[in-house]
């Protein structure tokens, strides 16, 4: 076991070509910046890292379409994005770019010793040029007709309309997205990272000695390793990005995902001199913090780059998270199906506490998770403000109304059990919180907090100090004791929401060193005699009219995709030249038993009916016939059928489903959907015709 004497902490880099949103926060900003909150409070060295990702081909896109240039796209988001992150309270210690010129060589630096050291293949391979844009077009910007069913708007990838996976050469006529001109073919050479060299050590590195992985992230990094991993491409043909520094590599960049994981070595040389110790003794401990799309990224080819080049750190752990759905649909940034976060710090300032507290409460820690702005009300109204706000506030006026303003002696001689059980509870906690967010469990370990809270509510009620007349005692206690709770949340809460520990320990009027982890647990935070402020609003009611307005705006700003190039530009896919190289890797759930899956019962059916539900953009309401019977479902495919496209298919149907309202319409099942791509849903259908009614297995 080493001993670790510092840490390094890294949040994924987001894409400087769009404004980060509550997913990423969720999934990435969030869990990191507690647990870099955490071990600060502990005062352990700690550096966390982050920055944007200024290169890539969605950046080069993005400029193309909006006649700018690709530095003034990087710029202009840079700068919304940290803002709109320093305003939610993330406290990297940098946030850099990968535009910068110490980027740029080390990242150069970093591929020259590997080229030198001969660890790359140097491969010439064919693939689609656009002459008129001067591009070699990864597979999502290639349009073609459909060889299986004629649709003459096909993807290179894919056919939207008959659902079939395809390769940019099986395209009739295949055309350039971005200037609809013809294309050609090209050769090109780049420099390939054999990966299977390295299966036998990340076998023994991964599988073998990190069991202790989350399970999304081991499973995810097994099923890579099982499969096979094959050389993968380290440079792309572009002029925007970190040039390839070797002798006739005009036009050649390093690809995207070798050059952004570089970042963080190279943020941590801008921030620091001693950047060496964090990235190359082995007595740091490296935790990378990211979505799950980026998981192989981070677990398998940027610790082969790091394990090739050597004298690198490698991640301890990479809790990666799953993915928050708005609203029950994935996010989508090209369909702007999203909530900005500089939207909200716009539309809720001063809440950024309210979000960051519901964002952990439903993390996607273990699977995807879902944000509604009714369970965004519903935590902010009856946790926030209910339980955690309610309680300081009771303990801050009593204190004023029956202690005179200032915190009461604590009559140690007339303590009693109840006084005993609460202490026992706040020293408890701090160890469950610490606990918690050592394993990076920060649902559980916000819970606690909250928890703690509710048992300081319940002290209070039973105590009922207000009732004690002129038992002067036995009120100093209860509120003592209750004033010293307050002081603890304050350190408990600090690493999940930094505001409202402030704003604590500004009523309690103690110093910010108060917050320092090793003072969790104590009765002694607050002194006998020690003036207290009024108490201060911890956390507002959010009103209905509020969360209308944002579930309007959601809707109301919501856009349907129609061309390939406005696909989704925060997937790494997006990045990729072609297809068969990278898909988005969706991770599988943990393990469950046959009898599980046994439970339901989906059944193949017709849609014999369908029609759209008022004043719901996405929902039809779809009749179908099971054969023995006929189904009334509503289901949220609106935004991609008519009705008229619907009827007379067939489709599979989770038959034994709860049955559920959906405006004011109930529906008694689920029909099974795909997304391809372009974010847009496919049936789940049988390839011949199927009997209504039957079950399918
Ligand atoms: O998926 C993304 O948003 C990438 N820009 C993450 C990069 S993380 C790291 F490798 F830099
Ligand atoms: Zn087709």
């Amino acid at each position: 076991m080493i001993e670790y004497k510092r840490h390094l902490v890294t949040a994924a880099l987001p894409y400087a070509n769009g404004p980060v949103h509550i997913g990423h926060l969720a999934g990435n900003f969030l869990p990191a910046d507690i647990y870099a909150r955490y071990l600060r409070a502990k005062k352990e060295d700690v550096k966390f890292i982050c920055g944007t990702d200024e290169h890539g081909v969605p950046i080069t896109i993005r400029a193309m379409k909006e006649g700018v240039s690709p530095q003034d796209i990087v710029d202009k988001y840079y700068t919304i994005i940290h803002e709109s992150l320093q305003t939610m309270g993330i406290s990297f210690d940098i946030f850099s770019r990968t535009s910068k010129e110490i980027h740029h060589k080390t990242s150069q630096d970093f591929f020259k010793k590997l080229y030198d050291d001969g660890l790359f293949e140097e491969r010439e391979s064919e693939q689609f040029y656009d002459a008129e844009k001067n591009l070699f077009l990864a597979d999502r910007y290639i349009t073609g007709t459909c060889p299986n069913c004629a649709n003459p708007s096909a993807y290179g990838d894919q056919c939207e309309k008959c659902g079939t996976a395809l390769s940019p050469d099986e395209l009739i006529d295949p055309k350039s997205a971005l200037s609809n001109s013809p294309l050609v073919k090209k050769n090109t050479t780049h420099w390939y990272l054999p990966l299977q060299n390295y299966e036998p050590w990340l076998k023994q590195w991964i599988i073998e000695d990190h069991k202790d992985w989350k399970n999304n992230v081991y499973g995810q990094c097994k099923s890579w390793i099982d499969n096979g991993l094959h050389p993968r491409a380290m440079t792309r043909d572009s002029n925007w990005g970190v040039k390839v520094p070797l002798p006739n590599a005009e036009g050649k960049v390093l690809y995207v995902w070798f050059d952004a994981p570089i970042g963080y070595i190279s943020a941590t040389k801008e921030l620091t001199a001693q950047w060496s110790d964090y990235w190359c003794k082995e007595d740091t401990k490296l935790v990378h913090f990211l979505g799950k799309d980026n998981i192989v990224f981070h677990c398998i080819i940027f610790p082969c780059m790091l394990k090739a080049h050597g004298g690198f750190v490698l991640p301890e752990n990479v809790p990666a998270n799953e993915f928050l759905n708005i609203e029950g649909e994935k996010v989508s940034t090209s369909r702007n199906w999203a909530v900005w976060v500089n939207e909200y710090v716009q539309d809720f300032p001063d809440m950024q506490d309210a979000m960051r507290y519901v964002l952990t409460a439903n993390a996607p820690e273990t699977k995807d998770n879902d944000f509604t702005w009714k369970d965004f009300q519903d935590r902010n109204n009856s946790e926030l403000v209910a339980i955690f706000g309610n309680f300081v506030n009771r303990a801050f006026v009593l204190m004023h109304k029956l202690c005179g303003g200032k915190v009461p002696a604590y009559h140690i001689e007339s303590k009693d059990a109840k006084d005993d059980a609460l202490y026992e509870k706040i020293v408890h906690t701090k160890t469950h919180i610490g606990n918690c967010i050592e394993n990076y469990k920060f649902r559980e370990g916000l819970f606690a907090v909250i928890d703690l809270a509710r048992e300081g509510n319940k002290y209070l009620q039973d105590k009922e100090p207000w009732k004690k007349g002129d038992d002067q005692i036995a009120i100093d206690n209860c509120i003592h004791l209750c004033l010293q709770l307050c002081a603890n949340l304050a350190i408990y809460c600090n690493p999940f929401l930094p505001f409202t520990a402030k704003k604590l320990i500004k009523m309690m009027k103690v110093v910010d060193r108060m917050l320092e982890w090793e003072n969790g647990g104590s009765l002694k935070l607050l002194k006998q005699g020690y003036t207290l402020n009024p108490p201060e609003l911890l956390f507002r009611k959010i009103e209905d009219e509020e969360i209308a307005a944002q579930i309007e705006k959601l809707h109301k700003h919501q856009i349907v995709p129609i061309t390939a190039s406005q696909s989704d530009v925060n997937k790494p896919s997006a990045d990729l030249p072609t297809q068969t190289e990278e898909k988005d890797v969706a991770a599988i759930k943990p393990t469950i038993a046959f009898e599980d899956f046994d439970k339901i019962d989906l059944r193949v059916g017709t849609i014999i009916a369908a029609e759209k539900v008022e004043k719901a953009d996405k929902l039809l309401k779809l009749t179908i016939d099971l054969g023995m019977e006929q189904r009334t479902v509503v289901s949220g495919i609106a935004m991609h059928y008519t009705p008229e496209e619907v009827v007379g298919l067939q489709v599979t149907l989770v038959a034994n489903l709860a049955p559920r309202k959906m405006r004011g319409i109930e529906s008694n099942g689920m029909i099974l959907m795909a997304e391809n791509n372009e974010g847009k849903l496919i049936f789940i259908n049988p390839l011949a015709e199927a009997m209504n009614g039957c079950a399918v297995k």
